[in-house]
């Protein structure tokens, strides 16, 4: 049989090509590692915040505070991307269950999203104790999410 080097070079060009599809993925599964908790601690810093507004009937600070905790999460949500789960030279505390049970992990992360859009109503309008039970809501998923899908570290 003859293999023309045309063809030849197609092939190879065909290898670098999924090669380098493979880098480009892992790439991108490294920056949603560094997003992601990013936006873990951007939530963590606004679940403080209006929390601290809330208490003390800062509804402004509530509001924005609890705007920027619901978009956190939001962005979370679009981070556990496949390959992310381990990549070279990354650290990450997200548990293999993410991706064995993505159905579980989804219904935990859009739960966080409903709370924090509720309380994103609460805490935009003028009653404080109104936006401190929806606060209270959204403390108790923390310990609920890392329970399962974080790992220690
Ligand atoms: C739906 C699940 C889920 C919920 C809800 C959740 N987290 Fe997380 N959180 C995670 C996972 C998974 C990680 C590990 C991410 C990684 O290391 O890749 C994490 C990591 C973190 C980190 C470490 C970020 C870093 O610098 O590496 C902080 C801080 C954090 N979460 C705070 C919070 C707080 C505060 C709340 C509640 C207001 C919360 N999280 C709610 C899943 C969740």
């Amino acid at each position: 049989m003859k293999i023309s080097k045309r063809k030849i070079g197609l092939a190879v060009a065909g290898l670098v090509a999924v090669s380098l599809g493979g880098a480009a993925i892992a790439q991108d599964a490294a920056a949603n590692i560094t997003a992601r908790q990013k936006d873990m601690r951007d939530v963590q810093t606004n679940q403080l915040a209006a929390n601290d507004g809330a208490g003390k009937g800062d509804m402004a600070r509530a509001k924005d505070a609890s705007i920027k905790l619901n978009l956190a999460f939001r962005d979370a949500a679009t981070r556990f991307t496949a390959g992310s789960n381990s990549v070279a030279g990354k650290t990450t505390r997200a548990k293999a269950e993410i991706w064995s049970d993505p159905a579980g992990f989804k219904a935990k992360i859009d739960h966080a999203i409903d709370l924090t859009d509720k309380l994103v109503t609460a805490a935009s309008g003028t009653d404080p104790i109104a936006a401190q039970l929806a606060v209270g809501e959204v403390n108790a998923l923390c310990a609920d999410c890392h329970g399962v899908y974080r790992g220690g570290g």
